[in-house]
């Protein structure tokens, strides 16, 4: 690998933990646990039962002299039911195991607190819903976190081993994560995606506060910048998108916004959408891409006239016109 001479060196950060698991530090934590040790104790229960039955019977069962013949093996159904029923079983007990702690990491809790991240060659920029935009990521403790990803170039995938999370941001599309912390403290981010050169130095500071002390953080941050969601209003007015897309349900050329985020939309090819983010990125970027039944295909592409942040900004816009 070509290493930059001018780089600075990786930012060491303690995980904390001991050498088996790193610290738990979110509500996910402890049903992946749960089953990472089960699968590993019941593989290592099984190899050294299999391994050692085998080596047993290999010195039991060794040619003592030159007579010695192979005796005829019988079927036997009894130990063929046995070896296939128990391995169902568990395979059977492992995939709930594991379901579970899946479904609680693939749905995020009511009421989260959003956090936009941008993974880009090779850093990561957080924006809060206020408009902060910081490169550490501060997040409040005993409260259910989502985290929106995209990237601006490669593959990237978010880490935080403390939490328990792991997810791929990609070029072009939203991915999405949550985490409810449960300690305040620091922790770090990898990337976990190959990304080129410095990928290993793609890490990021994570601060755990208490609430109020994230509050106050997030004050102290550049307070000049403007919130998302108002930003995107004045983009909503300035890229003219208020001709045609009305905020109180009025027809106009294009579907109002009210209420429209979250809502299944009729296509003109007779199929149907949820209007989620990656929609209404792709309906701006490319809005031919699915035309709503009963509207003409009239809207200009946004495709390469906006920025990551004035797309998150009209989504955040749209999003508030309940
Ligand atoms: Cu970004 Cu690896």
């Amino acid at each position: 690998m070509i290493l930059d001479p001018n780089q600075a060196p990786p930012p060491t950060i303690d995980l904390g933990g001991n050498f088996w698991l790193p610290r738990q530090l979110s509500t996910l934590a402890k049903d992946i646990d749960w089953a990472w040790n089960i699968v590993t104790a019941l593989a290592i229960f099984f190899f050294i039962g299999v391994v050692g039955a085998m080596t047993y019977f290999v010195w039991k069962y060794r040619r003592r002299t030159e007579n010695d013949k192979v005796s005829t093996v019988e079927h036997s159904t009894i130990i063929e039911v046995v070896w296939t029923v128990i391995p169902t079983l568990l395979c059977f007990g492992l995939f709930f195991a594991g379901f579970k702690g899946y479904l609680n990491a693939s749905i995020v809790e009511a009421e989260a607190y959003e956090i936009k991240a941008l993974a880009k060659k090779w850093s990561w920029t957080f924006i809060y819903p206020n408009g902060v935009v910081t490169t550490e990521l501060g997040v409040p403790k005993d409260r259910p976190v989502r985290i929106l990803l995209s990237s601006q170039d490669v593959l990237h995938s978010f880490y935080v081993p403390e939490f328990r999370v792991k997810q791929d941001a990609v070029p072009g599309t939203y991915t999405s994560l949550w985490f409810r912390a449960t300690g305040v403290g620091e922790t770090a981010l990898l990337c976990t995606e190959y990304c080129g050169t410095s990928h290993s130095n793609m890490l990021a500071k994570v601060v755990i506060m208490e609430e109020d002390k994230f509050n106050k953080w997030l004050e102290s941050k550049d307070d000049s910048n403007v919130p998302l969601a108002d930003l995107g209003k004045k983009l909503y007015t300035d890229r003219a998108c208020a001709g045609c897309h009305s905020l109180d349900g009025t027809r106009g050329s294009g579907p109002s916004y009210k209420g429209l985020f979250g809502k299944k939309e009729k296509l003109a090819d007779g199929t149907e959408v949820t209007a989620d983010e990656n929609y209404l990125r792709e309906s701006i970027l490319q809005p031919g891409a699915k035309i709503v039944a009963g509207f003409d295909n009239v809207m200009p592409a946004f495709q390469g006239q906006l920025n990551e942040k004035q797309i998150l900004a009209l989504i955040e816009f749209i999003k508030a016109q309940k």
